[in-house]
């Protein structure tokens, strides 16, 4: 090789891994912090929900499946580490009320933050809250049922999504408690936006964009008074033809993990 060519050499293919770089960047999970298009709602609509804070600061969701667990995305405590979380419980006004410290968390043995194609799989996790049974159980507070196994969510049904956020794109965050309406997209057509949807995904949004739930991620998704999903990522916040993904609770290797002890 002549100097000239191992230097033309060189060149291209530091442009290559320049664009390399920069199309997986471009493919990264959006992880912003806000819920579009919602209603305010309250705790008492919602007794199962709860909120994971950072700093009094609502960074995730998560909903209660008993009296001391809770289920939350798997990419939150890849995120924040749970030693630096609070678990708020029975109030949806962030310092509110009971909140807690959490004793240990499991993480799907199988989540991957950004599988081959840059999005997170297996996006499930389970918090232990250090106590024996949070104050309010059984009144105030409930637990949720898991959607049953392989009972998918009929296309076009809607099902609400539940965390904080702001009212529009760009705003303050809200310090209102969000509910959203979801409509169920189809598998087939989900996937023409994100071509390796895993069984372990199912996608609810809004063609014409404008409603979304983003990064809200841990917030659950309810269905007929079970939970269906758990908010895992999208790509951008409330585009048109972009839905939101998230972890499919109706799927075997979520369901088996969310019902094994932690
Ligand atoms: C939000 O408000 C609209 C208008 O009142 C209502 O039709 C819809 O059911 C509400 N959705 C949720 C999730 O609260
Ligand atoms: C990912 O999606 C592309 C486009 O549909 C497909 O060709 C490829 O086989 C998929 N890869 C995996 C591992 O599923």
């Amino acid at each position: 090789m002549s100097l000239q060519m191992s230097c033309t050499f060189l060149i291209s293919s530091i442009i290559i891994l320049l664009c390399l770089a920069s199309s997986v960047q471009s493919q990264n999970p959006s992880i912003s912090k806000r819920i579009v298009g919602g209603n305010d709602t309250g705790i008492r609509n919602y007794p199962s929900y709860c909120t994971l804070l950072y700093m009094n600061i609502p960074v995730c969701g998560c909903a209660l499946l008993s009296s001391t667990t809770a289920v939350t995305s798997a990419s939150c405590l890849f995120m924040y580490d749970q030693s630096v979380l609070r678990i708020q419980v029975g109030s949806a006004i962030p310092g509110d009320g009971g909140n807690y410290a959490i004793r240990r968390s499991c993480v799907h043995p199988q989540f991957n933050f950004q599988n081959p194609f840059g999005f997170p799989d297996y996006d499930a996790a389970k918090v232990v809250i250090d106590v024996w049974q949070v104050t309010g159980w059984g009144s105030v507070i409930s637990a949720i049922a898991l959607r049953s196994m392989n009972y998918d969510v009929p296309t076009g049904k809607t099902a609400i999504v539940v965390g904080f956020g702001t009212k529009g794109w760009g705003g303050p965050r809200n310090q209102v408690l969000q509910a959203l309406d979801m409509p169920r997209i189809r598998d087939i057509d989900c996937a023409k936006v994100y071509p390796n949807l895993t069984d372990r995904m199912a996608c609810f949004g809004y063609p014409e964009g404008g409603k979304d739930a983003c990064g809200a991620s841990g917030s659950p998704l309810y269905y007929e008074r079970a939970l269906v999903g758990v908010d895992s990522f999208s790509r951008g916040c409330a585009f048109p033809n972009t839905p939101r993904v998230f972890t499919r609770i109706w799927n075997e290797d979520i369901h088996s993990f969310l019902t094994s002890s932690c």
